[in-house]
């Protein structure tokens, strides 16, 4: 992609313009993602994203951790634009990715030893991370001693070490049981309130959207473009089984029922095909 100049006048987290992904563009392969998707973020905002599987989510998370270069329109991050993956910006797959063979201190500093940190400099900055989830006690522990929900608060703090100003979570819950969930988001909301960085977070989970999202984007089926965009105005701490949160839940299961019926009728279609 020819470069073009790293300014933008915004201020916010992250900032798309007309972004869209086609994978394989130019080949036979190509299959077009995301299409003409315009969002802005701001300062320790957090937004969840909504949508049918296939849609796009994975993809437009991969685009603004610069993992991934958009095919079409540009993405910016506090007026830098993003090309390339930054520390400022960190991603939490939904498969915990933890290495086996290393503690739970070095994995969660193991980005700084990439930047070439000193051994005790390491070791400090993940006591802290890891103080933050509550896991202090289990620094020498390895990963295959401990629960899924807590390599998950690992990897939140493996990301937390970074000090990013964008955490970028993609459906990080959605292997765990409903109570740790639940406990999981609020621990979530702590960290996030103390952090002060913004979240962008996939979920197929509607309760999970109302629980956690100053907005929920909803992403029609693929190729994903922003359906409608929901400002969640409960107060926090919320109470998840008032009127309000209800009649939500009931909104956006509405907004998202068509695109699911319209994301299998296409997965189907391609089914048939191959
Ligand atoms: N590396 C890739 N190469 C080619 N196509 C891809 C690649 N990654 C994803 N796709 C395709 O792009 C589309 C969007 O995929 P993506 O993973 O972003 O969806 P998603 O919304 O995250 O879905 P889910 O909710 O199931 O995780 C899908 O049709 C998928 O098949
Ligand atoms: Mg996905």
């Amino acid at each position: 992609m020819a470069s073009s100049p790293p300014t933008f006048s915004s201020k916010d987290a992250v900032v798309c313009r007309n972004v869209g992904k086609t994978w394989s563009a130019g080949t036979s392969r190509a299959h077009e993602a995301l299409r003409g998707i315009d969002l802005d973020v701001k300062p320790n905002e957090f937004v969840v994203f909504l949508g049918p599987s296939g849609c796009g989510k994975s993809t437009l998370l991969y685009l603004i951790a610069g993992l991934e270069e958009a095919t079409g329109g540009s993405i910016w991050s506090f007026s830098d634009k993003v090309e390339t993956p930054s520390p400022e910006r960190s991603l939490i797959f939904q498969e915990t990715s933890l290495f086996p063979w290393l503690t739970v201190w070095e994995n969660v500093s193991f980005g700084l030893s990439i930047r070439g940190a000193s051994r005790a400099e390491r070791r400090a900055v993940a006591e802290e991370a890891l103080q933050r989830v509550g896991l202090k006690a289990a620094m020498e522990k390895r990963p295959d001693e401990l629960s899924g929900g807590m390599r998950q608060r690992v990897a939140v703090a493996r990301a937390l070490a970074m000090r990013p100003k964008v955490l970028l979570m993609d459906e990080p819950f959605a292997a765990l049981d409903v109570q740790t969930r639940a406990r999981m988001q609020d621990f979530l909301l702590d960290v996030w309130r103390d952090s002060g960085a913004s979240v962008l977070f996939v979920t197929h989970h509607i309760d999970e959207a109302v629980a956690l999202a100053d907005r929920v984007v909803v992403f029609t089926a693929r190729p994903g473009r922003i359906k409608t965009i929901v400002p969640v105005d409960l107060p926090r701490p919320r109470d998840l089984f008032s009127r309000e949160a209800e009649a939500l839940r009931i909104e956006l299961t509405d907004l998202l029922r068509d695109e699911v019926d319209r994301a299998f009728a296409e997965q189907e279609g391609l089914a048939s095909v191959a």
